[in-house]
């Protein structure tokens, strides 16, 4: 198949890119480089000895969007690009809704238009929200988030989900990940936030490497094991797989379909802190500070229905999430060169 991979030179694009490439698939990759560096598409390149189609542009821009799509044969596409930081969507939320949905409705308008039948989305367990019972699965109810980053999950579910009962044809399927961390094994693909990291593992792996002094942990009160937060970390190319088996599935079948992309395993910030330390060799200096507005205490996936359905299961451990961080990390202390 050829696949479009819009927002694919970012964290989990480029590697779900290698994994597609890897497959036999061809890649389109269309980026306006926002949160990521165009480095990403010559590592792509390097790993997979394949060539890939980039595009620089806003997948926004319909004009941009309806080249893309006259210039290449595309069976489906895989909707990455999205802004994800959830601290500045409660800060920006016009530009979050804007950015997030607009990207969602060029792409269906330019799918329409050049009979593109086949959608696969990136959603998150955020759309779970604080309503539903853990494990999380695919048959509880969207909830309701406590920020615009969520409601924009929501509300491209929902536009996704209408489309699907309007064009009998599509095949529209939802990826709700759980949380992605590590990296490819070469250390030449990883994440590579701006600024400060958000999120749990790049943070650690900043500390590691000297970029950071120390980590706080968010929380330490919580009605949980040891007092903190608890997730179910999944591999980013065990998620890359799952994007392969979802683009394989959803070429074949019709309407909505939504799966958990998780390992059904909680892992505390703590224990998260000592496997990283066990991987690595480099002790991570931290403290325990306030809790972080908006975080669960825990959740993680029931992920059987993707081992049911399309045969997916994860096959990476924790110990292979940490070293590959510390790989990626230790071989590009700066990330990419921008
Ligand atoms: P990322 O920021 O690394 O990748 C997103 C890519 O999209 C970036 O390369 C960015 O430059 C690009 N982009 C954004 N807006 C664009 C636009 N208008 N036009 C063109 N390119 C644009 O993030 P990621 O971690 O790879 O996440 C990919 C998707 O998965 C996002 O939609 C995110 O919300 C979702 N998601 C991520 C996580 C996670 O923990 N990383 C969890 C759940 C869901
Ligand atoms: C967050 C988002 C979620 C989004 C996902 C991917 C929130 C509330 N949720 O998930 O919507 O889909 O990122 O972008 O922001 N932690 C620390 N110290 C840190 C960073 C994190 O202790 O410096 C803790 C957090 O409290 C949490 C865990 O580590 O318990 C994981 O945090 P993070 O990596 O940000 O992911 P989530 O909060 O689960």
């Amino acid at each position: 198949m050829n696949i479009l991979l819009a927002g694919g030179a970012g964290y989990i694009g480029s590697h779900t890119a290698v994994e597609l490439l890897s497959a036999g698939h061809s890649v389109v990759i269309v980026d306006d480089y926002s949160n990521s560096s165009p480095e990403a598409i010559n590592r792509i390149e390097e790993i997979t000895g394949k060539k890939v189609t980039a595009y620089t542009a806003d997948v926004k821009d319909k004009a941009a969007m309806r080249k893309v799509f006259g210039e290449n044969k595309l069976d489906c596409v895989i909707h990455f690009a999205g802004l994800k930081a959830v601290g500045e969507s409660v800060q920006q939320p016009v530009r979050y809704y804007r950015n997030n949905i607009d990207t969602t409705l060029t792409l269906l308008e330019c799918m329409q238009e050049a009979d593109v039948k086949c959608i696969v989305f990136s959603s998150s367990a955020t759309v779970y929200g604080e309503e539903n019972k853990i494990p999380y699965v695919e048959t509880m109810k969207r909830g309701s988030c406590s920020n615009p980053y969520g409601w924009t999950k929501v509300m491209m579910e929902e536009i996704l989900e209408d489309a699907t009962v309007a064009d009998k044809d599509l095949s529209v399927v939802l990826l709700r990940y759980f949380n992605p961390i590590g990296a490819h094994d070469s250390g030449m693909l990883g994440e590579d936030p701006q600024g400060i990291p958000n999120n749990l593992m790049p943070y650690i792996a900043q500390v590691a490497v000297g970029r950071r002094d120390k980590l706080t942990v968010f929380g330490g009160d919580y009605p949980t094991p040891d007092g903190t937060c608890r997730r179910d970390y999944i591999h980013v190319m065990d998620l890359a797989n799952g994007h392969l088996k979802a683009v394989e599935y959803a070429a074949q079948h019709k309407g909505t379909e939504v799966f958990n992309l998780g390992t059904g395993t909680p892992y505390s910030v703590l224990e998260i802190i000592k496997a990283f330390e066990n991987a690595s060799g480099v002790n991570i200096k931290y403290e325990i500070g306030p809790r972080r507005a908006g975080d669960l205490p825990e959740f993680w996936a029931n992920a059987n229905k993707a081992a049911n359905v399309l045969g997916w299961k994860t096959v990476r451990t924790l110990e292979d999430m940490c070293k590959d961080t510390w790989k990626w990390q230790s071989m590009n202390p700066q990330g990419y060169i921008k």
